[in-house]
């Protein structure tokens, strides 16, 4: 990246709570300009209030792609730069609050579906094509989670998304790095948000907000290569995720003829 960390501007989205919020607060520390982008007006603005000028909050809803077009360029007249693009938002079937270990296939709808891809997925693409015409935003990092590389049957739709937006993100990795921006993609465990149901909370321990929020900071402030990485414990730390290649050719099934 260009300019020291007292220039940079970073945009976040889903920072009003949680992750987001832990990774706006981690930013503001390492000398970043921070604008925080989320629905809960409420949150952010309190969170926002606290942390003070330069930074700000504005509205977005991920799920508009105008929208995305109007926050990135009311940063750059406001701000003259945008360097980093968090794409954190993101939803799980249930309502928040709600137990998540009952019959995934009772939420299984297509409003229920269409509810978070439009969160995890259209919010990501959207966030990626709006970055893309930002002259200068040299780093993207997608927050997706362990879900992106081995299925929760308590959530197939979350599932199903945070799978698509690592796939979206390996298959950009090459062009956008051709036009000079970096994407990587982090994949959280369990993390002690709102999002976590409360019967999950009671059989898994849930990490601290803020090793997410030090392990993109640590991705972003790097050049060692990725672009996946896993952060599930904070006992275990941040590492690389190898993406694994076709796999062998084994267990050959002959195809047969209608006869
Ligand atoms: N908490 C976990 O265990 C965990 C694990 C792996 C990955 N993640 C991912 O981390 C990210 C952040 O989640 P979190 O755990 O901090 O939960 P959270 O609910 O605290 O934060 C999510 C934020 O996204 C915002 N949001 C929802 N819909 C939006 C929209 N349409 N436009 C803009 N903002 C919107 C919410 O208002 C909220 O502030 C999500 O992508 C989630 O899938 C979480």
């Amino acid at each position: 990246m260009n300019g020291s960390a007292a220039e940079k501007v970073i945009l976040i989205t889903g920072a009003a709570t949680g992750i987001g919020a832990a990774t706006a607060r981690e930013f503001v520390a390492r000398g970043f300009t921070v604008v925080g982008a989320d629905i809960d007006r409420a949150a952010g603005e309190a969170l926002f209030a606290e942390l003070g000028a330069p930074h700000e909050f504005r509205m977005l809803d991920v799920r508009d792609a105008a929208a995305w077009h109007a926050i990135v360029g009311a940063i750059i007249d406001r701000l003259g730069r945008l360097d980093v693009l968090h794409l954190n938002a993101g939803v799980m079937m249930r309502p928040k609050g709600a137990a998540i270990m009952d019959d995934p296939l009772a939420w299984f709808t297509p409003e229920t579906f269409c509810k978070v891809r439009s969160v995890n997925l259209d919010g990501v693409a959207f966030g990626i094509i709006a970055g893309m015409a930002v002259p200068g935003l040299s780093r993207i990092i997608v927050t997706a989670s362990g879900a992106a590389l081995l299925p929760l049957d308590i959530d197939p739709c979350y599932t199903a998304t945070k799978y698509a937006v690592l796939g979206l993100s390996l298959a950009l990795e090459k062009p956008l790095a051709a036009r000079g921006i970096r994407i990587d993609v982090i994949c959280p465990g369990a993390i002690d948000t709102s999002l976590t149901a409360p019967d999950v909370r009671e059989v898994v321990h849930q990490e601290d907000p803020a090793f997410i929020a030090r392990s993109v900071a640590t991705i972003v402030t790097s050049d060692a290569p990725g672009p996946v990485w896993m952060a599930f414990t904070e006992k275990d730390g941040l590492q690389r995720y190898d993406v694994p290649g076709l796999p062998g050719m084994s267990g050959a099934l002959d195809v047969t003829d209608a006869a």
